[in-house]
């Protein structure tokens, strides 16, 4: 299909940040970037927009084999200590991977599982699709074991947590990755416990989660623990993407304090109208937010490593199985020769992997972002995304709402 015909439909699609993308992207010199790769946008707006610089540049091997990927990274853009060096054990690391049922997920137990150092609890809402893909990409079946956890649900994520813990299976990393999106939805859905089911699934069932296994990482004897969040370009307005609407704005919290029920407060973080693809982007704020707030809340007493990441625009994932047909045919293709922002599901897979395994992504508190030559580097956050007060407010109300304060 031709480009300009990809583009015109894509502009006549007009839902969610894709097509407008195109629209920002077009008018720009720097179109041949994608509006979704974090290093492109932000490079393109330090030159046309002054948005904040990235300064760092590495070289990642692309081996499958996990262990050996090795990352070199500069830059600080956060304050953070290096995990305590001593190598206390040589057994296999314990990850869980939420949502490894698909996508991002799955390819990240694939990587993990065919380097033969890790076991993977793969924490999924459908245990048997979790169970079928793990065979069908051909996860080692020692490598992997499929625990139920919904995610939707808080009562679903203490079942998960006690389950976990009576397996007397140590934890040493954990990956918040599930998410959903719901981009077209005109009205709300709400979580089992009637929170609006994004910023429920994707923020508070996390937050819950990784509150409650928290203990059994301090007690890891691994040479690295580490807790990572998937974030999102989505929710950071410092770039390009970050800029089309509707954009992610948490305002001054009265709808996450209100419990985001609709019906005696609004579904939405900021308390105004629903709007699902905000909601999402909003619900990615709030992962990178509460990343930060465990970095400064726990780093240094527990040496735990606190990281997030934008792993890139994966346009073939499930995330998009909401959009309406004609988008989830050109998006893939728009990114990929368009835009040339598209990652393979397991390119991306490789990325979360390193942050998980490699051992120089140990530094705590980092959004790590990654070039075009697949190289990995510390990404700065957009001033809502980083601001520390409102990290702390978020958590705050967050522990009431799930049920911790
Ligand atoms: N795709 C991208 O371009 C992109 C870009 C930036 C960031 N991300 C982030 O990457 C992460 C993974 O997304 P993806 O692209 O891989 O999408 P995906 O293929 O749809 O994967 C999402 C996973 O979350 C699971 N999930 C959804 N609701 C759940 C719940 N209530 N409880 C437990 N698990 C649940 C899904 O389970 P089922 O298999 O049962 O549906 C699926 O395994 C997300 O955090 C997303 O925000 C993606």
């Amino acid at each position: 299909m031709a480009a300009s015909s990809i583009m015109g439909t894509l502009h006549q699609i007009h839902i969610g940040s894709a097509a407008f993308a195109l629209q920002k992207e077009g008018g720009h010199s720097a179109s041949a970037n994608s509006a979704f790769l974090g290093v492109s946008v932000a490079e393109h707006g330090k030159r046309e927009f002054g948005f904040p610089v990235l300064r760092a540049k590495k070289v990642t091997s692309r081996n499958t084999n996990v262990a050996r990927l090795r990352a070199q990274t500069v830059a600080a853009p956060v304050e953070t200590k290096e995990a305590p060096a001593s190598k206390k054990t040589d057994r296999k690391g314990n990850v869980i991977i939420t949502g490894a049922s698909s996508g991002l997920g799955l390819a990240t137990a694939k990587a993990l599982g065919e380097s033969g150092e890790w076991h993977i609890i793969m924490a999924c809402r459908d245990f048997v699709k979790a169970e079928r893909m793990a065979r069908t990409v051909g996860i080692p079946k020692e490598n992997y074991t499929v625990m139920h956890l919904d995610l939707a649900s808080l009562e679903s994520v203490r079942q998960f947590a006690d389950n976990f813990k009576s397996s007397g299976r140590p934890l040493d990393v954990l990956v918040c990755n599930a998410a959903v999106y719901l981009p077209t939805a005109k009205v709300p859905t709400f979580t089992a416990e009637g929170f609006e089911l994004s910023v429920g699934t994707n923020h508070l069932g996390h937050f819950l989660l990784s509150r409650l296994l928290l203990e059994d990482l301090k007690k890891s004897d691994f040479k690295s623990k580490r807790v990572i969040i998937v974030g999102s370009i989505t929710g950071n307005t410092n770039t390009l993407a970050g800029n089309i609407p509707p954009k992610a704005n948490l305002g001054d919290l009265r709808g996450l304090s209100g419990r985001l029920n609709g019906v005696n407060s609004s579904p939405m973080i900021d308390g105004g109208e629903f709007d699902g693809a905000k909601a999402y982007k909003d619900s990615k704020v709030c992962n990178m937010l509460t990343m930060q707030e465990f970095h400064r809340q726990y780093h240094e007493e527990t040496g735990i490593t606190f990281a997030s990441l934008y792993p890139g625009c994966i346009a073939t994932t499930g995330l998009f199985r909401e959009h309406i047909p004609p988008f989830r045919l050109l998006f893939p293709p728009f990114q990929k020769y368009i835009t040339k922002g598209f990652v393979s599901e397991e390119e991306a897979g490789k990325r979360l992997a390193q942050v998980v395994s490699d051992t120089s992504l140990t530094k705590s508190g980092v959004y790590w972002s990654w070039n075009n030559d697949s190289a990995s580097f510390e990404n700065q956050l957009s001033e809502e995304a980083s601001d520390p007060e409102k990290a702390r407010k978020v958590w705050a109300i967050s522990e009431k709402l799930v049920g911790l304060a």
